[in-house]
């Protein structure tokens, strides 16, 4: 990401103005960055992370987007693990969700959303050699955004095939 500066969530960071606008589930992600993202950093829950935009003229606007990452244990089916390789005899195995991730809405639909991702992949691959872990999780709010991380193109499989009422989608890192 050259033009984006990529650091953690801190209070010196202009949160209250942050928008990712009125789309399913956007006001909530606008509601954690608000009132929730410090305190929960501060108590190592998730880690929050800020694309900074550092060309703006208004300082307001510098958070362009966020996302976050914390630990995760997923149950696995047996016919999965095998399909990622994973032969190992446990039912669950760990990882990291991607949980929340939103773009300001002015930086909406010129594919930085998918940068997000990519860099939330490389931080977990990251993370892994320090201390193991093989998947990433994310768990889409609807299905057009289901839809959106299946077409960026990483790899993304749904944890459950067999239940397609759950959105939740893995990748082997
Ligand atoms: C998801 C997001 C980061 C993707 O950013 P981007 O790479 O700039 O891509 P776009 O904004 O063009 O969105 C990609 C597609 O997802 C759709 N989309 C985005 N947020 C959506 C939402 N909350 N509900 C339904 N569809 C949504 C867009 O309409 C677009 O669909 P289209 O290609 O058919 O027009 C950004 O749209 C965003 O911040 N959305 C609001 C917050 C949100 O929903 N976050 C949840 C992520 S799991």
């Amino acid at each position: 990401m050259p033009r984006w500066t990529l650091v953690r969530l801190n209070a010196a960071h202009p949160i209250a103005s942050f928008s990712c606008g009125n789309r399913d589930g956007a006001r909530e992600i606008d509601a954690y960055l608000h009132h929730s993202a410090l305190l929960e950093q501060s108590q190592r829950l998730a880690a929050i992370w800020i694309i900074e935009d550092p060309l703006t003229d208004n300082p307001a606007e510098r958070i362009a987007g966020f996302f976050t990452l914390s630990p995760v244990s997923v149950r696995i089916a047996p016919q999965l693990l095998a399909a990622n390789k994973l032969d190992v005899p446990y039912a669950q195995v760990g990882g990291w969700l991607l949980g929340r991730m939103g773009l300001a809405e002015r930086y909406q639909g010129d594919g930085l959303g998918g940068a997000l991702v990519a860099e939330a992949i490389r931080q977990a691959r990251q993370l892994q050699e320090a201390t193991a872990g093989v998947l990433i999780v994310v768990d889409p709010k609807n299905d057009r955004l289901l839809a959106w991380y299946e077409a960026l193109g990483f790899g993304f499989t749904r944890a459950d095939p067999t239940n397609l009422k759950q959105r939740r989608l893995i990748l082997k890192l």
